[in-house]
Formats: structure tokens, C-alpha cells, sequence
């Protein structure tokens, strides 16, 4: 292990990043110790400025692009040399934890301040970044930001997209930007010569195994679809069920089918209606409308498309006298890391002593898009019983400050790669 990613590990301030964490998390902080901080909104800028005003501590260079995303750049010997670049998302759930995203972004501006703090500069330069739309919750789906920048996807579809209020992605968008004004604008796809992203792991893995980091080899496949049901908005009271067109019982009846198709005996499916959006929701109308989203994931794409196929067809057979129609919002395939980073990352776990081992994510990332532009990896830390996407999200002060070590001697390492 090299002597300046040693330095870099020692430098980390594990205390410092906690209380970076307190911070941000009280942008937005709900009942129950979470987060509520979707993209585009009040609390997303907020979250933003914070990050700017961090970044003028260390004298890093801010920068973003027309989609938002925000680099912080730590200024290498080469300036014309591509980046080594680190970071994850500032946007959360509507009922979220505070390290879900925010960690990854934290621990890359802790890194940077720990190469600093230990007198390195670096020979590339070291960007912070903090991708836009990670979550997909108010602008499904996810990872937009990164999608944006890689170009899976281009502005102008992203700008279409409609919040559940009628709020285009577009119509936000410009106040997001002007929230923080002055910026230096990047194109979309700027070179980057690695990304490594931090992360909770979402899982119970580590913490069952009590291990302190784990080595993220891939990400598994995800494919998210919208499933439209039309029927007939009709009086509860008066309308006999012969000539009903009930959207809510047919929906119903679809999400059991679906989930008879799904529950197949593969313990790694993950499969999810997690939105069901009934129109017009009164208790004394039939339901003309209902609106629900399937998010299924599983590491094989042989897999992915033998059950993905099944989605439409299982809709249609239980639409009764309804329509329905199936939209797919996102087909990410499995994606597998790079295995020098792999490497790199094992050999700065093991140098620095800790617990660690390989695995693969369940949840998705904005490095799943990046790992098709760069040489990428991922550092996993523990969460208290694996738990995500919800208030009561923790993490140990301690693990969070062994997955920030293991980071900043990596990106240290990148950084000084010919
Ligand atoms: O959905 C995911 O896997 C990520 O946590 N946004
Ligand atoms: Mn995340
Ligand atoms: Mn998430």
C-alpha cells in the first residue's frame, strides 16, 4: 500500500464527517430520524449551497452542468489530465435515512479533505460529484443525473418527465440551477479517468458477517415499469356491477397475478409494487384510473427478460372490462465493476487492517452508468439491520469513517496513476 494513501487513510476525520452528516441530514429531516429531500425541491438546493459552502473551505473548484449535477474539483499537478471522481446523491426518499446517498458525497468531500490535510495534491485531479436524481421518487426513474451525463438518456426525454402535482422535470429544473448561480458549466461526458462511489450497503450482509467494508464487485439488473388502468369513474351507490368498469379492482387483481408470476421459488427476486396511485380516490366513486409502478431486480439478465416478458401479458389477461397499458421507465442491465479497482480497493482494506469482503449491490447506483464510461468501483459500509430507504436508516460513526479511509486511499492511489 503506497506510502501518500496511508497518508490520505490517516488524515480522514471520522468525527468531522459525522457531524457534516448531522448536517445535511437536518435539510429536510422528518419525524423518526429521516429525510425527506426530493430532487428539484427547496431541500435539494439547500443541500446543494451546503455543499458549496463546504467546498470554499477546501478551495475546490465548483462546477455543474444543465442537468445539475454538481462537481467539486480538488486540483491535480495535471490539470488537463482526466478526473479521478467520487461521490453519489444529495436527493432522498419521501420517508429516507440521512446516509443513503448523502454518505457517498460526504465521504468523497472528506477524502479530498483528508489528501489535502496530509499534503498530497494529487497528480490527476480529484472531482467530488453529487449526481441529480438519483432516487427517481418525484422524477422516475432513477440515477437521471448520471443517466444525463453517460448519455443513456438525453435532456430532453428527462425534461418531459411529470411529477405525481403535474410539474415537468424541465419546469424545475431552471430554479434548481439558478439556486446556485455562477457556476462554471460543464458539457455532459466530460472524460474521467475512474469513479469510485461510498455507500451504506442497503443490505444486511456486513453488519450480519461484522464486517467494516465491503469490495462492490456489480450491481444487479433493474427494469422499472408504469401500468396505466383505464375503467369508467361511476357512482358506488347506484352503478350495478354488471356495468361497472372498476380500475381499482382490476389493478388489484393484476398486482396478485404479477406477484403469482414473480414468487417463483428464486429467492433473488425482487420484485415491487410501490406506488398505486388511484384516481379519483373517493370512497363513494368507482375508480375510472389507477396508475402502479413495478421495480424488479435480479442479477441474471436471462432472468430479468424471462419475467420482464410476462409483465404485459399478465396485465391484459386480468383487465377485465378495463384497459390497461405497460410503459417501461428503466432497463438497466447487470453491470460488473472493474476488476484492477476491485483489486485496488481490496488491497487498501486489507493494508488498513479492516474486516472487509467482496459482494454484489442489490440497490442501484449512479455507478452501475458510470462503470460503462470508466474504470469503477465501490466501497460498501454496514447499515443497522441493512435497513434503507426508511427514517429509521443508521450507520456507526466508526464504519462510516473505515469505508471514508478505504476510499480516500483509493481515490489517492487513482490519482497518482500514470
Ligand atoms: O433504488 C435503489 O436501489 C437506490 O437506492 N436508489
Ligand atoms: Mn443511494
Ligand atoms: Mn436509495
Amino acid at each position: 500500500m503506497q506510502e501518500q494513501a496511508r497518508r490520505a487513510a490517516r488524515a480522514v476525520d471520522g468525527a468531522g464527517q459525522w457531524d457534516r452528516l448531522a448536517r445535511l441530514g437536518a435539510i429536510g429531516a422528518i419525524p423518526g430520524g429521516g429525510v425527506c429531500r426530493l430532487a428539484l425541491t427547496a431541500e435539494d438546493m439547500a443541500a446543494r449551497r451546503l455543499m458549496l459552502e463546504w467546498a470554499a473551505e477546501l478551495d475546490l473548484e465548483p462546477a455543474t452542468d444543465a442537468f445539475g449535477n454538481l462537481f467539486l474539483r480538488l486540483p491535480g499537478t495535471r490539470p488537463e489530465a482526466p478526473p479521478v471522481v467520487s461521490g453519489s446523491h444529495l436527493d432522498t426518499q419521501p420517508h429516507g435515512g440521512r446516509f443513503d446517498g448523502a454518505y457517498g458525497v460526504v465521504a468523497a468531500l472528506e477524502a479530498v479533505r483528508a489528501m489535502r490535510k496530509a499534503g498530497l495534491t494529487p497528480r490527476r485531479p480529484v472531482d467530488v460529484v453529487a449526481w441529480t436524481n438519483e432516487e427517481g421518487s418525484r422524477f422516475p426513474p432513477g440515477t437521471m443525473g448520471s443517466m444525463v451525463f453517460t448519455g443513456l438518456t438525453d435532456l430532453a426525454h428527462a425534461a418531459a418527465i411529470v411529477d405525481r402535482d403535474g410539474v415537468a422535470l424541465g419546469d424545475a429544473l431552471p430554479a434548481f440551477l439558478a439556486a446556485t448561480p455562477d457556476l462554471p458549466l460543464r458539457p455532459f461526458g466530460t472524460p474521467m479517468a475512474a469513479y469510485v462511489e461510498a455507500h451504506i450497503e442497503q443490505g444486511p450482509v456486513l453488519e450480519a458477517a461484522d464486517e467494516q467494508v465491503g469490495v462492490v464487485t456489480g450491481i444487479q439488473g433493474s427494469r422499472w415499469f408504469q401500468v396505466s388502468v383505464r375503467g369508467e369513474d361511476a357512482h358506488a351507490g347506484t352503478t350495478p356491477p354488471a356495468l361497472r368498469r372498476d380500475a381499482l379492482r382490476q389493478a388489484c387483481s393484476m398486482v396478485d397475478a404479477l406477484h403469482q408470476v414473480f414468487d417463483n421459488g428464486d429467492d433473488r427476486v425482487r420484485f415491487t409494487v410501490g406506488r398505486f396511485d388511484v384516481d379519483p380516490g373517493s370512497p363513494n366513486t368507482i375508480a375510472g384510473g389507477v396508475d402502479f409502478t413495478i421495480d424488479f431486480r435480479h442479477p441474471e439478465s436471462a432472468v430479468i427478460h424471462a419475467l420482464s416478458v410476462r409483465v404485459a401479458p399478465t396485465c391484459q389477461g386480468h383487465a377485465g372490462p378495463c384497459g390497461v397499458s405497460v410503459r417501461e421507465l428503466r432497463d438497466v442491465p447487470p453491470v460488473s465493476f472493474d476488476l484492477d479497482v476491485i483489486r485496488l480497493i481490496d488491497d487498501m482494506a486489507a493494508g488498513l487492517g479492516y474486516r472487509y469482503r467482496r459482494m454484489n449491490s442489490g440497490a442501484g447506483h449512479d455507478a452501475e452508468h458510470l462503470a460503462h464510461v470508466c474504470p469503477t468501483g465501490m466501497v460498501f459500509v454496514p447499515c443497522r439491520g441493512g435497513r434503507s430507504h426508511t427514517v429509521t436508516e443508521d450507520a456507526r460513526p466508526e464504519d462510516l469513517a473505515a469505508g471514508t479511509a478505504v476510499l480516500a486511499a483509493s481515490l489517492t492511489a487513482l490519482s497518482e496513476a500514470s
